[in-house]
């Protein structure tokens, strides 16, 4: 299927609903947006943002792109201001909106809410974080990034580090490494591991990974460390407070790494590093941030078949 028709009909939900060759696709887009801009492109074209769930980046990046492309927004970003709290499914409450708009952007705290929310409407419907399954708009800003910071994603090594059973970014980003033939490394403690679906999923595709308790044990040898923080809204408080703090990048650890590593972290940031490899070489995590406005520019015109 065309890549214009596939995203114009299907959104954007899963980053498996993406072949190799599609998700390299959208990248070129997004770095010509970069380059060149793209004014005027989505005039007239109106984009809802559904967020039941906090957000900075996600939501004012795609607002940003939207508006910055010639398109408007409408939207919530606190659904008790909704009919939700009046006991509507989401069903009902995408299908009303799917109705008004032409493309819709969810973010949710269930697992599966975006894929629900597509079946409940014919617009195209943009998965922007669904619980801890994907986030896959975050995946093609990841893989932007590390392309332009590495000049190249074939045979990279990256370890991705914190709370990788709750870490949506890193379930998807993990499972678009496969297509480039990426060495993986996941440092958790065994109570956050990588869940068992997505390691039969990456065994099955011939990934190499290993899995590590300390940082110490990878930094040297990876060109991207993909750091995150530990997931307080997904724990008990007893068990968030046994886990924060688990991990902390220290500006002393980064002495004998590879000249070319870059520290990535989707952020929101809460202890996990030290502020002061901000001003290290190796600190790339806003310009990632940056990068979401072009990459979801690329998305937004591709979903509206620009
Ligand atoms: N990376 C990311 O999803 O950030 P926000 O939660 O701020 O949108």
């Amino acid at each position: 299927m065309q890549m214009k028709h596939k995203l114009k009909t299907h959104g954007l939900i899963s980053i498996q609903d993406l072949n190799r060759d599609e998700i390299l696709f959208i990248l070129k887009q997004a770095e010509e947006k970069k380059k060149k801009g793209a004014k005027s492109l989505l005039h007239g074209a109106l984009m809802a943002s559904c967020f039941y769930e906090p957000s900075t980046r996600t939501r004012l990046s795609f607002e940003a792109a939207m508006k910055r492309l010639g398109g408007d927004v409408i939207g919530f970003s606190d659904p008790s201001i909704t009919s939700s709290v009046k006991g509507e499914t989401l069903h009902d409450t995408m299908k009303a909106i799917g109705s008004y708009v032409d493309v819709i952007i969810l973010r949710h705290p269930y697992d599966g809410a975006a894929r629900l929310a597509s079946l409940a409407t014919p617009t195209p419907v943009i998965n922007a974080g669904d619980g801890t399954n994907q986030h896959p708009t975050q995946t093609l800003l990841d893989l932007f990034t590390i392309k332009e910071c590495q000049g190249k994603l074939k045979g990279l090594q990256i370890a991705f580090v914190g709370d990788l059973k709750n870490g949506r970014t890193v379930h998807s980003l993990s499972l678009a490494c496969a297509h480039f033939d990426m060495r993986l490394f996941f440092v958790s403690p065994e109570s956050l591991a990588l869940p068992e679906e997505i390691c039969q999923a990456l065994k099955k595709q011939g990934i190499k990974f290993s899995f590590h308790r300390t940082i110490e044990e990878v930094i040297g040898k990876v060109d991207i460390l993909y750091m995150t923080r530990i997931q307080k809204e997904r724990f008990d408080p007893a068990s968030y407070l046994h886990h924060k703090g688990i991990y902390i990048l220290k500006e002393s650890m980064l002495h004998n790494v590879k000249k070319n590593l870059k520290i990535l972290h989707p952020l929101p940031r809460v202890d996990e590093m030290e502020s002061s490899i901000d001003k290290t070489p190796y600190a790339h995590y806003f310009t990632q941030a940056e990068n979401g406005v072009y990459v979801r520019q690329a998305i937004l015109a591709l979903v509206l078949g620009k």
